[in-house]
């Protein structure tokens, strides 16, 4: 960006946003204190990061085979699959989305379930798998404290959800229950899961060097493998295989105080807003479901002080749709105009036409727009480069490979760089990293973990 006096100042503006080494410093120290508390059996209740046991202890070789089904609850919709798994990392899979209305998102959790359990049983009828019985992964990307592979107690909702009568109760015989009210429909529910353990599955399927599994989506988090004798809170019995999945669930850091020098008037006023407040906070910095709308209390302000769109002659309905438009700005709005240029902006002009339903925008205000998108991403990726490497440090060995999923790693062209930024200034001398995007973790690895499962059972 050219500075220009009026460039300078909406730099001055957004530096809240842009966080300095020292600030990254005392983010990565916060965060390996709550990794510690959240492993320690009598720290685990005052950390923010619960790093929940997954029981997830044998890893892909690559030539698990057979036939799974798997159900990916998480985002804004839901999924059913099935897998093929062939021997030599080959797989085949056929899949259906369901669309979740509010109906399902903000109802009673068993009629949530009940849903489920319908659209399976269409699909295993679409597909002609009545007489079959089906071992199933169910990946449900929620905070839930897991007791064995197959019963999971939902710790709360996040990212939109929040269904009555569900939390405390095991999602696993919720769902169970819904399948049995159905008749005629056999399935064995063998593995719950987070999204973060299927995608480090599946990154290990194709490479047995990934220990860590992110989803930088909708929702945000991460788990990594520990070695057991590390895992105070597991129980002994668990303890002859060395390793296990923790999933971190780091979107809680922050609820104890640990990211409260980068939180910012905007994060707080998303935090008010939110279905959750003062849940998630660090989730509410980096996730998908509030990057546009950081951007959205941004912009307001900035608008507000004269430093973008002060000469527009419809600065007025802009600032309405800013103030009373929660949304207006999607967060895909980050993805798409990171790769626009000047001088024509032409990605950037048609968002500001379809948001502000603005012709001809001022090349100015075109580069301030996007240098809020672009200030906001790089915020959320560097932050998520701090927290990874405290991950990588903890795995220690010396090559680890990050396994990534998520729309907002997926679409936003700059986002990898954003993270490898901060990742390359923490990771610890002698430690070297790789990202690898996974391979539809939500779904194949459901199926992997049921593999997995079926194996060590035979
Ligand atoms: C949930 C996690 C999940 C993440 C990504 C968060 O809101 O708490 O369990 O892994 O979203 O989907």
């Amino acid at each position: 960006m050219s500075e220009t006096s009026e460039i300078a100042r909406l730099r001055e503006f957004l530096t809240e946003l842009i966080p300095n080494e020292d600030q990254f410093q005392r983010l990565y120290r916060n965060f390996c204190e709550q990794i510690r508390k959240g492993l320690g059996a009598n720290t685990n209740k005052e950390a923010s990061t619960k790093c929940y046991l997954t029981y997830v202890q044998d890893f892909p070789t690559g030539n698990e085979t057979g036939k799974f089904l798997a159900l990916d609850l998480g985002g804004s919709n839901f999924r059913v699959l099935l897998i093929s798994l062939r021997s030599n990392h080959d797989a085949e899979q056929t899949s259906k989305i369901y669309q979740l209305t509010e109906k399902e998102l903000l109802g009673k959790g068993s009629e949530l379930f009940d849903y489920i359990a319908k659209c399976l049983h269409e699909f295993v009828c679409e597909n002609k798998l009545e007489a079959e019985n089906l071992p199933l992964g169910f990946t449900f990307s929620f905070p839930c404290v897991q007791i064995g592979l197959s019963k999971a107690t939902l710790v709360r909702w996040t990212k939109g959800f929040n269904c009555a009568d569900t939390v405390g109760e095991d999602v696993g015989t919720m769902l169970k229950v819904a399948i049995a009210r159905r008749q005629g429909l056999k399935i064995d529910m063998v593995a719950i899961l987070n999204d973060t353990t299927g995608t480090l599955m599946s990154c290990a399927y194709k490479n047995p060097e990934c220990n860590i599994g992110l989803i930088v989506g909708t929702g945000c988090n991460a788990c990594y493998t520990e070695r057991v004798e590390n895992c105070e809170r597991l129980d002994a019995k668990y303890k002859n295989k060395p390793k296990i999945i923790i999933n971190v669930e780091w979107g809680a850091f922050g609820e104890k105080g640990g990211v409260d020098h980068l939180h910012t008037e905007y994060d707080k006023i998303i935090d008010k807003n939110s279905l959750n407040p003062g849940a998630q906070i660090y989730e509410k910095m980096v996730a998908g479901m509030y990057l546009g709308e950081l951007v959205r209390l941004i912009m307001l302000r900035a608008v507000n002080e004269n430093l973008v769109f002060a000469q527009c002659k419809l600065r007025k309905h802009i600032t309405d749709i800013l103030t009373k438009k929660p949304n207006c700005i999607e967060t895909k709005v980050l993805s798409e105009i990171a790769n626009d240029k000047g001088d024509d902006w032409p990605l950037v002009k048609e968002y500001l036409k379809k948001i502000f339903n603005l012709n001809d925008p001022d090349i100015d205000d075109c580069m301030k727009f996007k240098y809020v998108c672009d200030v906001v991403a790089k915020r959320a990726g560097n932050m998520l480069g701090v927290t990874l490497s405290a991950l990588a440090n903890k795995v220690g060995e010396k090559f680890t490979i990050i396994g990534v999923d998520g729309t907002v790693y997926r679409c936003h062209p700059n986002f990898d760089g954003y993270m490898r930024e901060t990742l390359d200034q923490f990771i610890e001398k002698g430690i070297r990293y790789d990202i690898m995007l996974s391979e539809d973790g939500s779904g194949r690895g459901a199926a992997l973990v049921a593999a997995v499962v079926q194996r060590e059972n035979a």
